[in-house]
């Protein structure tokens, strides 16, 4: 196994190399940190933020487990939040740039390598996106009076689409995981930001106790309702959509912009990189719901179906 050098501020040093590590999924380690797997860098993202961001009531995260279809609700939420200063049309900002840099991950982009960013200048509300579990996230996020757009998805399908993910992404020269192994590690939740069946009851559970705090998605009901969802989104975040936006078909227009065929095919997102390495098209790849019954063996699915029945067996959610 081919370990990429870890480096690691000195600050985040002697915490960092206390905690227990994984072989990851990437040619780096994973750690467990607050009872959640990190490769160092997100960890030392989201040990910064934990000690420097400051959230404001108006502040709205959009909080994902990882390959729940993030990219597409970066798309949606920009847009919504958005639509007076940047109206749709042909040069919608969406189509000229990719979502992960219209809507910033807090751990991995604006305070990655012990960067301290400077956000006080931002006047208008603030969008963030982040895979930081609930009990990591900046005191200030549970406190303060802002928004969560939490977004998850069915684990089969959240699997596949991180195996195929981070094959992708592995460096030359390390190979491919095998389906076995990587499923392995997904199932005792040693996955980017699992275990994935903890993240996503925490929130669930917080969405319930709180649902003008955090509102609750799934990508197969955005998928198959995904009109009555935005218009849900938009009075979730206080700019419902007026009787004349309704009349000018603009959830429809919202949907068709940020819609799986129109951002794969657009060229920034088919040739362009983030500046984090990433190549954009490496987040588009089927954008549908149940492929995992392509990939996965029935065995595996099983299994899959038993552990998250056992795991959310209670909490009164189903996915
Ligand atoms: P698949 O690998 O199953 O195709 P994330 O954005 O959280 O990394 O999730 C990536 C998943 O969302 C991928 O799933 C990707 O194809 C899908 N996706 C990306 N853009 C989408 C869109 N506009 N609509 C629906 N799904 C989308």
């Amino acid at each position: 196994y081919l370990h990429q050098e870890e480096v690691v501020a000195q600050e985040c040093e002697e915490l960092i190399f206390s905690l227990p590590k994984e072989n990851g999924w990437l040619a780096s380690y994973l750690y467990k940190y607050q009872g959640f797997w990190h490769p160092v860098r997100h960890l030392q993202g989201i040990i910064t933020c934990q000690r420097h961001f400051d959230a404001r009531d108006s502040d709205v995260f959009l909080i994902t487990t990882p390959k729940s279809g993030t990219t597409w609700l970066k798309a949606i939420l920009f847009t919504l939040m958005n639509r007076m200063q940047y109206p749709i049309a042909e040069d919608h900002l969406v189509l000229n740039k990719n979502p992960h840099d219209l809507v910033p991950f807090l751990e991995h982009r604006l305070y990655v390598d012990n960067q301290i960013p400077d956000l006080s200048s931002m006047n208008t509300t603030r969008l963030f996106a982040t895979h930081i579990p609930f009990f990591s996230l900046p005191k200030s996020v549970q406190d303060s009076g802002c928004k969560v757009v939490y977004l998850c998805r069915n684990p089969k399908d959240t699997f596949v689409s991180l195996w195929q993910f981070t094959n992708k992404l592995r460096p030359q020269g390390v190979g491919t995981n095998s389906l076995g192994e990587t499923f392995d590690k997904f199932c005792t939740g040693v996955s980017i930001a699992g275990p994935f069946w903890d993240h996503v009851l925490d929130y669930w559970k917080e969405s319930k106790e709180k649902p003008r705090k955090v509102l609750f998605l799934k990508y197969e009901d955005m998928k198959e309702h995904a009109n009555v969802n935005l218009r849900r989104i938009a009075e979730f975040l206080g700019r419902p959509f007026s009787n004349e936006e309704e009349e000018s078909g603009m959830v429809e227009g919202i949907l068709k912009l940020c819609s799986f065929d129109t951002l794969s095919n657009l060229k920034i997102n088919s040739t362009g990189k983030l500046s984090s390495g990433e190549e954009n098209k490496a987040f588009f790849r089927q954008g549908k719901v149940g492929d995992w019954k392509n990939h996965l063996p029935i065995e595996m699915a099983q299994k899959l179906d038993q552990i998250t029945e056992q795991k959310f067996s209670g909490s009164g959610l189903v996915l």
